[in-house]
């Protein structure tokens, strides 16, 4: 296969040849729309499904015949532990993992993993536009990786199978679904809980079976994926935070020709736009269609159970603050206001 094809781009595909007034032979070439192949691991009704539709709908608007755009969700195509790797490859050419995904490439990402670090979303979405925020998008260039955007989701809650949740001792010795980061095994740890690395796509399987107990998601995940019916009890502690980072091939990206990298680059800001303002709108519905559904008990946790979390949760910042950098944590820290 040549390199273009494997990249997503097919040249050229139909030839016409004819005959010309002059009898000369000639070959009139039309050029076939560059794919894109997105794939993503959640469902369509959630930020990120709707965020890579919208990107769909304005990449395919802003370069009519030039680009399609392919929205793979739910695991569909590639789920965690091979999407990256496809990405390389040049299987897939956009994918948009939670940031949490990313300590294999960078050790800096890992930022958004530290429990309690961001007061809330609109912190998290200042720290993003922040120079400091704006530089992780470039970090993983030397893996042959570059960041478009950030999306967002939104605050973590915890979940179990269990009926009470509302203090860390409530999590000792409990088996945990996490996420593949290293930050998230201590911190999960450092709470006398067991952290099982797993790909989003076993997740719901796992809970409902017991292989693990609980979990920690957004409430716009966990309603899509029905966790809430595999599990007794989530506590809303806001502990820390699922967004994601738009990724694509860096030698993809700067093959495209001009034009279309430009009109690409516009449908991402926009996509990534209307995503970020619908996430915070997306996890309130689908916080109350949980507590509607009356099958796991919402826990509200008091300012002195968060506070027992968040000294429990503690020896993680000290563990990683090395690894991360000392600045960007402190830049971090700024965005709270
Ligand atoms: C998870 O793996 O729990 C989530 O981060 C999945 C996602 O992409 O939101």
């Amino acid at each position: 296969m040549s390199e273009s094809v494997k990249m997503g781009r097919r040249p050229v595909l139909a030839a016409l040849s004819a005959v010309g007034l002059g009898g000369a032979p000639f070959i009139a070439r039309a050029q076939s729309p560059i794919v894109i192949k997105f794939s993503h691991v959640v469902a369509d009704k959630t930020p990120k499904g709707q965020a890579s539709l919208k990107f769909k709908e304005l990449a395919e608007a802003k370069l009519p015949g030039k680009v399609q755009v392919q929205v793979f969700p739910n695991s569909q195509l590639f789920g965690d532990g091979k999407e990256m790797e496809a990405l390389l490859l040049g299987d897939v050419q956009m994918i948009a993992p939670s940031l949490s995904k990313f300590d294999r490439y960078t050790k800096k990402i890992q930022i958004f993993d530290l429990p309690f670090l961001f007061d809330d979303m609109e912190a998290v979405d200042r720290f993003q536009h922040s120079a400091a925020g704006q530089s992780l998008l470039d970090s993983i260039k030397p893996r042959g990786l570059q960041g478009l955007a950030f999306w967002h989701n939104g605050l973590k809650q915890l979940s179990t199978n269990k009926d009470k949740l509302e203090r860390p001792e409530d999590v000792k010795g409990l088996k945990f679904r996490i996420q593949a980061s290293d930050v998230l095994e201590t911190q999960f740890r450092a709470m006398g809980a067991n952290p099982q690395k797993m790909a989003f796509g076993e997740v719901y399987q796992a809970l409902q079976t017991g292989v693990v107990d609980g979990q920690e998601n957004t409430w716009s995940n966990m309603y899509s994926q029905k966790f809430h019916e595999v599990q007794k009890t989530i506590a809303e502690s806001n502990h820390g935070v699922i967004d994601y980072m738009v990724v694509t091939n860096s030698k993809w990206w700067d093959g495209l020709p001009p034009d279309v990298r430009k009109g690409l680059a516009e449908a991402m800001a926009e996509a990534t736009e209307y995503g970020n303002k619908l996430a915070g709108d997306f996890n309130a519905r689908d916080k109350k269609l949980i507590g509607e559904a009356g099958k796991a008990r919402i826990q509200q946790l008091t300012k002195d159970d968060v506070a027992a979390w968040r000294k429990a949760m503690e020896p993680v910042l000290k563990k990683f603050e090395g690894d991360i950098g000392a600045d960007l944590i402190a830049a971090a820290q700024k965005s709270n206001r």
